[in-house]
């Protein structure tokens, strides 16, 4: 994995944000809470998450033909297939005939050739493609050509499977994607693995979760019994990237390793982490990565899925042991037992009229920003 050139602009902010404190222009704000509570406005959201590349899963886990993920979490019934050709197929997961769906479980499967329908038996091949109807007379008018499987956007870039789940061919991936490049791109996550997939809800908004990524504040506090103890004394760097935010975080050490001018890997001293607009998490750790998608179920609900990704499959009981205590660490110590837990906990007083709006300060800034991009978007849906 070689260091994207981006990393030394990032510790050349964050190095000044040490010296001098943070961006004398930026200030405090406020957040009404109502945008937490409404009904009308979490289903504009729901539409908007759907109408953008979500990142759902990792390239090794739809690797080889016949590889299924069958996904519900955007609100719409999403297959992706591997094609015998390698080609990477979305669709919707819904039967031409009369609507069954195909593939009743959600998560990664393995089919042969493609999909046969339970209700009736159409036959679908992976690309969605109608190649079987039995007893077909009884059909005098169908032309099978025009009923394959309804196709969804989708893409692979930074070794991530990006899926739009609203029908069509054309997309334009890349005006979202290519803000990612530098930073993404000389990560080369397509030759990384996934160790672990792990998914769980919470009780609690999504954009509060999201907020709780857009902040560099928090982690000496909540983040003390984990990985507290390697930011100390830490001060963070947030800045744009298109609609998604760049930000890093100083770990223990980093102010003495830039004084000495001998900086090997950033990632040593501070960590990179982001939002992908809209919803999507992504921490570069030392020497692996977490992407983490936090979708919105209903007003104080979200389906949480985290992907580890590492630099090679575990070959040894060490290698294993390795991974399993960082997956058990940052999964279920860091993100569901304090960054959701929290989430959850902000959630049990919203009704409460407590506070009419949240009060956020300085290093809180690309909350600020990550609110004004999604009320942005949401203006200019049609
Ligand atoms: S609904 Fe699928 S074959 Fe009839
Ligand atoms: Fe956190």
């Amino acid at each position: 994995m070689s260091n994207p050139a981006i990393y030394r602009h990032l510790q050349q902010r964050l190095a000044e944000v040490y010296e001098r404190g943070p961006d004398p222009t930026l200030g405090d704000f406020h957040i009404p809470t109502s945008v937490y509570t409404d009904k009308d406005r979490l289903e504009q959201e729901k539409r908007l998450l759907r109408s953008l590349p979500i990142p759902i899963a990792h390239v090794s886990q739809l690797a080889s033909p016949g590889t299924c993920l069958v996904h519900d979490a955007l609100g719409v019934p999403i297959l992706v297939a591997r094609g015998r050709d390698g080609t990477l197929h979305a669709m919707l997961n819904v039967c031409r005939h009369r609507g069954t769906r195909l593939i009743e479980e959600p998560g990664f499967c393995k089919v042969r050739k493609g999909f046969q329908c339970v209700y009736h038996g159409w036959n679908y091949d992976l690309g969605g493609c109608l190649t079987y109807v039995p007893r077909q007379e009884l059909f005098p008018s169908l032309d099978k050509s025009a009923l394959s499987l309804t196709s969804l956007p989708v893409t692979e870039r930074f070794g991530l499977v990006w899926v739009v789940a609203a029908p069509g061919h054309e997309y334009d991936f890349d005006l979202l994607l290519d803000p990612l490049e530098p930073d993404l791109g000389p990560l080369e996550l397509q030759k990384h693995v996934v160790f672990r997939r792990g998914t769980t809800t919470a009780r609690t908004n999504w954009k509060i979760v999201m907020e709780a990524f857009l902040d560099g504040y928090h982690v000496r506090h909540l983040h003390k019994n984990t990985v507290g103890p390697y930011f100390e004394g830490h001060q963070s760097y947030s800045e744009r990237a298109g609609p998604h935010v760049r930000a890093v975080v100083g770990r223990g050490g980093f102010r003495e390793a830039v004084a000495s001018g001998k900086v090997g890997e950033l990632r040593d001293i501070a960590t990179p982490t982001y939002v992908f607009f809209p919803n999507t998490i992504f921490v570069a750790q030392p020497g692996f990565v977490s992407r983490a998608t936090a979708y919105p179920v209903g007003l104080d609900e979200i389906y949480w899925e985290h992907d580890l990704i590492i630099p090679e499959k575990p070959q040894t009981d060490k290698a294993r042991a390795h991974w399993e205590l960082n997956y058990e660490l940052i999964q279920n110590g860091v993100f569901k037992g304090e960054d959701l837990w929290v989430c959850e906990q902000i959630q049990s007083g919203l009704g409460s009229g407590a506070n009419d709006r949240f009060t956020y300060g300085v290093e809180e800034t690309p909350i600020a920003w990550f609110h004004a991009e999604l009320d942005r978007r949401i203006e200019a849906m049609p």
